[in-house]
């Protein structure tokens, strides 16, 4: 049974007071949540403070990117997974197709932030996802699998049990069109075929697969219903506390 994950990235929003208020206010309203895990993806400046005041809580908290390396060194304006780690982060997303598109994100660097996130004792939550351009063109489920095949490269099986991955269809995220669940289940079941051809049936059936795209509170439930959808990456609608709860608690 492969337990659900509702994860929300809230992207370059918030200052610090702002991203520490949304934490507290949800934290009572996702306290008996215990049917998935629940993460939220603050950026770096409040993790620390955000991770501190979840502290007992069930509440988890993501990084949204962090470095290749793990060793001190000249690496400006780098961060480090231990660093994520040290300030209480338990997961890191990583391939965010925001950062693909606009800050030079490769598979490959995909696959090094991957290992060196691992490394230092995170999960990694790798998000794959094509453009529409390339769904258009009917080769959506090639250029997801050819994500994954560099991007989780040189993995173990080990490894792997510390894997999440996200299916974004980039043109899903932020526009309010939303994959169809049929859309999404396709995916998710390519995306299982994939991993399965790499390391095995076993870990395939294990994996989580989030969908993340415009995600709601009055679509998730159709999303969630499908089943290879264990879960999902929200932006948007991860913002306001109340919003995210009601997506957390979709069949409550
Ligand atoms: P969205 O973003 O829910 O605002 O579409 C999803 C994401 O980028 O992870």
């Amino acid at each position: 049974m492969r337990k659900r994950v509702i994860a929300g990235n809230w992207k370059m929003y918030k200052l610090l007071a702002q991203a520490v208020d949304t934490a507290l206010e949800l934290k009572p309203l996702v306290a008996n949540a215990n049917h998935c895990e629940v993460i939220v993806a603050p950026v770096f400046t409040a993790l620390k403070t955000v991770s501190d005041r979840l502290e007992g809580s069930n509440i988890k908290v993501a990084a949204q990117n962090c470095a290749a390396q793990n060793d001190f060194g000249a690496h400006t304006g780098e961060i480090a997974p231990i660093m994520l780690k040290d300030v209480g982060c338990s997961y890191v997303i990583i391939g965010h197709s925001e950062r693909r598109q606009f800050y030079g994100e490769t598979d490959a660097s995909v696959n090094q932030k991957t290992k060196a996130a691992l490394a230092a004792g995170l999960a990694a939550i790798v998000c794959v996802g094509e453009m529409l351009a390339e769904r258009e063109a009917g080769n959506a489920e090639a250029v997801v699998q050819a994500q994954l095949k560099s991007g989780l490269e040189g993995l173990t099986v080990a490894d792997m049990e510390r894997i999440i991955i996200a299916y974004e269809p980039v043109w899903a995220i932020g526009t309010g069109k939303t994959a169809s669940p049929e859309q999404a289940q396709d995916m998710h079941v390519a995306v299982r075929k994939t991993v399965a051809s790499m390391h095995g049936r076993d870990i395939a059936d294990r994996v989580r697969i989030l969908y993340g795209g415009s995600v709601k509170p009055d679509n998730i439930a159709s999303i969630m219903a499908q089943p290879d959808v264990d879960g999902a990456l929200v932006g948007g609608a991860s913002l306001e506390a109340e919003s995210f709860a009601r997506i957390v608690n979709f069949d409550r």
